[in-house]
């Protein structure tokens, strides 16, 4: 079992907050993804939980024991860190098996041998075991990174934007990797990153922070659908979501300040009169830059569409998404 729970953690860096009275469970076998700008405490709360932090206040447990007295060698935690880690005057091959030489795990020779590859394999990075860490590319190193932590099986990981810096490519193939191995071991993920897929496709569950504070938790389908504020609905969503004037559409409740417009929730052919600004073609998707009463608003069209620069398309509402005039929702 390794269920994490933390109950009001707290940790500042003298006047600077790190996280806020932070409460969350993160279920056993989750994949949870931490999303917020930088400077939110995701970094913070992955050190927190593997021990390299100490919280000023409040509870960490995992597996049902409170670990806040455990060094992080105690924890059975693996991490990823945001900046890669690794030994620059050893092979990968060495880098790899670096984490299973510890003399308690009394891990057989072979067993590290075969264990290596597999993980290089995984990682396609199995043709540059003699390389030395210090001749990869950026993209190798935290492949290398990620191998390090996959290594040793343990039953919590804690992952710091380790695809940010891969091709395209590589990235989407990870990202499968990476779930398969989470789910093969049964083992809880706790992964921080600022791509929209990885978060929609990966996660079990999403955490978002907004200045340390953990202000909405749940899983990456009603965060989307159903945000608890104009912050929260900002965070997932690409392009953006449409945040205008309440008035601006005919139907807006009491009390709405902002209405939220996801691109994809703007019916066109009727409504408000906008105006074409530009159009952009991506190949599967093609979205259409408007500008309404002075507001710019981004929408997704036909991929065929004939619409260009100063055209005029009436728009209107779908699936709207109201808020007050502190940004929380209006139901
Ligand atoms: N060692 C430290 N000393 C002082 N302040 C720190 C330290 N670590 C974090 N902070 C502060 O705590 C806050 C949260 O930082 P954290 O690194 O957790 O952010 P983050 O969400 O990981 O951001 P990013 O997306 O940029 O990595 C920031 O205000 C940061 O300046
Ligand atoms: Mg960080």
């Amino acid at each position: 079992m390794a269920e994490v729970r933390l109950t009001g953690v707290t940790k500042r860096f003298g006047r600077d907050v790190g996280i806020e009275d932070v409460t969350l469970t993160v279920p056993d076998g989750a994949f949870v993804v931490l999303l917020g700008p930088t400077g939110a405490g995701k970094t913070t709360t992955l050190r927190l939980i593997s021990g390299l932090e100490t919280p000023d206040a409040g509870e960490i447990a995992i597996g049902g024991h409170v670990v806040n007295d455990l060094t992080p060698a105690q924890r059975d935690v693996a991490m990823v860190f945001q900046q890669y880690s690794l030994y620059p005057h050893m092979t990968v091959r060495d880098n790899l098996a670096f984490p299973l030489r510890s003399p308690i795990l009394k891990t057989p020779k072979d067993a590290i041998a075969a264990r290596v590859r597999e993980v290089a394999e995984v990682l396609h990075i199995a043709h540059k075991l003699d390389n030395k860490a210090t001749a990869l590319s950026g993209g190798e190193m935290q492949r290398v990174s990620i191998g390090r932590a996959l290594v040793r099986q343990p039953q919590l990981f804690l992952m710091d934007e380790p695809l940010s810096s891969l091709d395209a490519k590589l990235r989407s193939d990870l990202r499968i990797e990476l779930k398969r191995i989470q789910a093969d071991l049964g083992a809880t993920l706790l992964y921080v990153t600022h791509d929209q897929i990885e978060a929609m496709t990966m996660a079990t569950h999403v955490g978002v922070l907004d200045r340390g504070r953990l202000v909405q938790f749940g899983p990456p389908k009603e965060i989307y659908e159903n945000p608890a504020s104009l912050y929260v609905a900002g965070r997932l969503g690409l392009p953006r979501i449409n945040a205008l004037p309440a008035g601006l559409f005919p139907g807006a409740p009491a009390g709405a300040k902002t209405i939220g417009l996801r691109p994809e929730h703007i019916a066109q052919g009727e409504g408000q009169p906008a105006r074409v600004v530009r159009v952009e073609h991506l190949g599967d998707q093609t979205r259409l830059h408007l500008t309404l009463d002075g507001h710019d608003v981004i929408t997704l069209t036909d991929v065929h569409t004939d619409l260009g620069p100063g055209d005029t398309v009436a728009v209107a509402p779908r699936n709207p998404l109201y808020f007050d005039a502190r940004g929380a929702r209006i139901t």
